[in-house]
């Protein structure tokens, strides 16, 4: 089953083409990777997906259903959570209360609110930490913190946009057993990264965006052998390092 589909997506900011007649399938259960350049209009293809603008033109469909008009905490309650490349939490707030504001997507109780955040908590190995506050966490626990309250929503699908920038190799080496882990227990999987090490072990599929236009689209040993996408992104010394 499809759980996303992007049909001839287009996006533009006046006279900037962010996103240019992009469509990508999202098998259910699948881990899919999104590269290209800085700029490339990425993030701006996930905010369509999300609902936080709409497409300039083009369809988005979601668990079968048209996203056109729907707002992000309307496609947050039908399954679709998202990470934000620029982490924001409640910096003043604990890493508790940070994750239960997810939790709260999806139930108004906060005995049940607390239970799921801890139970996400467990699962990213951060409940020793739950009482710290948001603002005083490392970048990787940051990172972390983001998944966490996305997670708390209880998603199908999960947008991860580059939530490996600045950790180290041993962090970047535990996020992919992470995110591994959420999709063997069912998870959807669509993912924005730049290190390539990363996206490379942890993709069934890679899609690469230049110009706003996907240049192509294959496992990740096609898109590394790639001719295009080596000239555009990953330069010629990928293919012999
Ligand atoms: N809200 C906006 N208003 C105007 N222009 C925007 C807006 N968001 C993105 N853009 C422009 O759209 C283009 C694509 O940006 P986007 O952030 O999607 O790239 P990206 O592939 O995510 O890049 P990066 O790897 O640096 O995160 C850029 O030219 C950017 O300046
Ligand atoms: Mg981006």
């Amino acid at each position: 089953m499809k759980v996303l589909e992007i049909k001839k997506v287009r996006r533009y900011f006046g006279g900037i083409k962010a996103v240019e007649n992009f469509s990508l399938d999202v098998e259910e259960g699948a881990i899919v990777g999104l590269i290209g350049p800085n700029g490339a209009g990425k993030s701006t293809l996930f905010n369509c997906v999300a609902g936080v603008f709409p497409p300039t033109a083009g369809e988005i469909v979601f668990l079968g259903e048209r996203t056109a008009g729907l707002k992000p905490w309307d496609l947050c309650r039908r399954g679709l959570a998202r990470t934000f490349q620029i982490v924001k939490p409640f910096a003043s707030r604990s890493v508790l209360y940070n994750v239960m504001v997810g939790a709260f997507a999806g139930t108004a109780r906060r005995s049940e609110a607390e239970r799921r955040a801890l139970e996400v908590l467990e699962r990213l190995r951060m409940v020793k930490i739950k009482d710290a506050r948001a603002g005083n966490l490392t970048i990787a626990d940051r990172k972390r913190l983001e998944i966490a309250r996305a997670l708390a929503t209880r998603p199908r699908l999960l947008l991860l946009d580059e939530v490996m920038a600045g950790l180290r190799p041993t962090e970047v080496d535990e996020m992919v057993a992470i995110i591994k882990g959420l999709r063997d227990s069912g998870m959807t999987i669509f993912v924005i990264e730049h290190i390539m090490r990363a996206i490379m072990a942890l993709s069934d599929r890679i899609a690469v965006l230049h110009f706003g236009s996907k240049i192509a689209e294959g496992t990740p040993q096609e898109i590394a052998r790639d001719e295009r996408v080596i000239k555009a992104y990953l330069g010629e010394d990928y293919g012999a390092a």
